[in-house]
């Protein structure tokens, strides 16, 4: 694992960003898995301005969202389809056709989960995996619990997830009971995960996920064992493990 610490989330956004972009200007066809939620939009900011100052295109990338919320379609302004489109899709040179994200609406959500994980196994290996970590622990929605799952799966959101998640939402109640999510097999296979967090609310999960063992209760854990990781944090985040 690489760890970089940073004192202001401008260094922190700058820094994510770069790699991101290495990663595309030395591929143009990148295959980049994303991520959402409030740690993400600082580096897609920075991936904007970058596409804007003609650093990098994305004409022939492709992505792939690691989740959506079941019972959230695309024009509801708290998916994740419309925060994609808001930080990053509608302001770079990327087509529809390019950007994938499971369906919250589909009818049979089995389904649903089959089809983006025969996409995500016809993609192949992803080129970089941006990252974040919940604060239970869970990456992507794969939460804490007996088992973990290395496909595309439906998962019941726990209290905290919900509870966490519920500042994007009028309230607690308005934030959905599920949701679809790739499983834990893409992103440890990606070539290279860029993993940010920020704050010191994350500072204690951060601990039991790169510190601690390796738990199916802290999800985060696993990350330990992948071989091209690079942890991009705040000082905040970062106090428990220095
Ligand atoms: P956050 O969410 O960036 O909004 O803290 C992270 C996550 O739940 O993975």
């Amino acid at each position: 694992m690489n760890l970089y610490i940073f004192k202001s989330e401008e260094e922190l956004d700058h820094a994510a960003a770069e790699s991101v972009i290495k990663v595309i200007r030395t591929n143009p066809n990148a295959k980049l898995g994303l991520a959402t939620g409030q740690t993400p939009i600082g580096l897609y900011k920075k991936l904007v301005q970058a596409f804007e100052n003609g650093r990098v295109s994305f004409k022939q990338v492709t992505t792939y969202n690691i989740d959506e919320y079941v019972g959230l379609g695309k024009d509801h302004p708290q998916s994740f389809f419309i925060y994609m489109n808001d930080y990053l899709f509608s302001k770079v040179d990327l087509s529809k056709e390019q950007i994938h994200i499971p369906n919250g609406m589909a009818e049979d959500l089995e389904k649903e989960a089959a089809r983006y994980e025969t996409l995500l196994n016809q993609a192949g290996q992803l080129d970089v995996q941006i990252l974040s970590i919940g604060l239970n622990g869970h990456i992507g929605f794969n939460e804490p619990g007996t088992q973990l799952h290395a496909e595309t799966h439906v998962v019941e959101l726990t209290e905290e997830t919900r509870k966490a998640n519920s500042k994007f939402f009028p309230s607690l109640d308005d934030v959905p009971k599920k949701a679809i999510t790739m499983g834990l097999g893409p992103m440890m296979k990606a070539k290279k995960i860029v993993f940010i967090a920020k704050g010191e609310t994350k500072a204690a999960i951060l601990k039991q996920a790169f510190k601690g063992p390796i738990d199916l209760m802290v999800p985060g854990s696993l990350l330990q064992l992948h071989s091209n990781i690079e942890v991009y944090l705040d000082t905040k985040a970062a106090s428990l493990l220095i």
